[in-house]
C-alpha cells in the first residue's frame, strides 16, 4: 500500500477510542490502521509499516482490554499491553516520532479514598492493571534509556491514563446500563465503587488539542470527565434522563461481585496538569442525544 505522508498515525482505529480520533482529526492529517492492517505483536512488521508511513505522531489505541480475560491470559495481556508497547516506543525513538499511549485507573489499588494524581504510586491488583503498568514502565524505559549515542535524543511521549470510556462504538458500561433500563430488566448494581467516566469523544478532542498546542512536556497525564460517581447515582441519573424509574435494582458491594478479576474500589483519577473536561453528566446527556 502507498501512503501520502501524514502527520498522525492512529493505531487501533476500530476500537472505541481509535474511532473517535478518526472523527476528531482531519482525514488529510492521518493514516489509521486496524487489527487486520497490522498486528502490534508482529514487532518487525510494526517497524516496517511505521518506516513506510513516516508519521510525526503515533496515537496508539490498541490494547488487550479484557479485564476478566487477563486473569487467565496474562501472557497475551503482557505481550499486547507491555512488550509490544516497548517495541513501539523504541521504533518511535529511532524515527523521532512522538508517541501517545493510553493507560488506566486500574494501575492503582483503589485503597486511597482521595483518588490518584499523576504522581501517585501505582499498585495494580489484577493482571490487566499489571499489564498496563508494564506498558507504562517499558514505554518510559525505551523513551528515556541512555543509549550513549548523542544522535539519539529522548523520545517525546504522552501516557494518558483514563477510565471507564464510553462511546457509541463498542461495548461499555453506559451502553449496557442504558439497554438494561430501556428493556426494564432487573439490575444488579455495585453501590460502593467510586469512579470517573470518560466520553471517548471528549478524550480524543482533548488529546488532539494537547498535541496541537505542543506546549506540554513528555509524561503521564490523567484525563477523564470531571466529577466522581458511584453506580447507584449513575443509574438514577440515567433513569431520570430516559424517564424510566421503575426498574428493580439489587445493590451489592464490590467485594460480593463474583468475577475473575478484582477491581479497585476508589479508582478516581485526579488531573493536576491539564485543563479539565466537562462534567460527566453533560457528557452522558450529549452521548444519549447523539445515539
Ligand atoms: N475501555 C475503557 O473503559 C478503558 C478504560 C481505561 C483505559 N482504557 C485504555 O484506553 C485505550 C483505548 O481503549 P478502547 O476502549 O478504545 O479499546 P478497544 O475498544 O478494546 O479497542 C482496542 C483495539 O485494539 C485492537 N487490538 C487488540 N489486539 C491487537 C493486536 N495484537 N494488534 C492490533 N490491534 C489489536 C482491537 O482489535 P480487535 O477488536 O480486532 O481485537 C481493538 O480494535 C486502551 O489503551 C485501553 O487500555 C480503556
Amino acid at each position: 500500500m502507498f501512503f501520502t505522508k501524514k502527520k498522525y498515525l492512529i493505531l487501533g482505529k476500530d476500537g472505541q477510542l481509535g474511532h473517535e480520533f478518526e472523527k476528531t482529526i482531519d482525514p488529510d492529517e492521518y493514516v489509521a490502521l486496524g487489527h487486520l492492517d497490522l498486528d502490534i505483536t508482529e514487532f518487525y512488521k510494526v517497524r516496517e509499516k511505521i518506516k513506510e508511513i513516516e508519521p510525526e505522531i503515533i496515537i496508539n489505541c490498541i490494547a488487550y482490554n479484557n479485564v476478566n480475560g487477563a486473569e487467565e491470559n496474562a501472557e497475551i495481556a503482557n505481550l499486547i499491553n507491555g512488550e509490544a508497547i516497548s517495541n513501539l516506543a523504541r521504533i518511535c525513538r529511532e524515527f523521532c516520532i512522538t508517541l501517545v499511549h493510553f493507560s488506566t485507573d486500574y494501575v492503582f489499588d483503589g485503597k486511597n479514598v482521595k483518588g490518584y494524581s499523576e504522581e501517585s504510586q501505582p499498585n495494580p491488583i489484577n493482571n490487566y492493571g499489571r499489564s498496563k503498568l508494564l506498558g507504562e514502565e517499558m514505554l518510559i524505559d525505551a523513551m528515556e534509556a541512555d543509549y550513549n549515542f548523542e544522535e539519539i535524543p529522548d523520545g517525546k511521549y504522552f501516557i494518558i491514563r483514563t477510565s471507564y470510556l464510553f462511546s457509541k462504538n463498542g461495548h461499555n458500561i453506559v451502553k449496557t446500563f442504558r439497554k438494561f433500563i430501556e428493556d426494564k430488566k432487573e439490575l444488579t448494581v455495585i453501590e460502593d465503587q467510586k469512579v470517573c467516566l470518560t466520553y471517548a469523544s471528549d478524550l480524543a478532542k482533548q488529546v488532539y488539542w494537547l498535541l496541537e498546542t505542543n506546549e506540554y512536556e513528555s509524561g503521564i497525564y490523567h484525563i477523564t470527565n470531571e466529577g466522581i460517581l458511584n453506580w447507584a447515582e449513575f443509574i438514577s441519573f440515567l433513569g431520570d434522563i430516559l424517564g424510566i424509574n421503575d426498574i428493580k435494582i439489587t445493590f451489592i458491594k464490590l467485594n460480593d461481585w463474583k468475577v475473575p478479576a478484582i477491581r479497585p474500589l476508589n479508582s478516581v483519577l485526579i488531573n493536576t496538569k491539564l485543563p479539565k473536561l466537562r462534567n460527566w453528566k453533560e457528557a452522558v446527556k450529549d452521548f444519549l442525544n447523539d445515539y
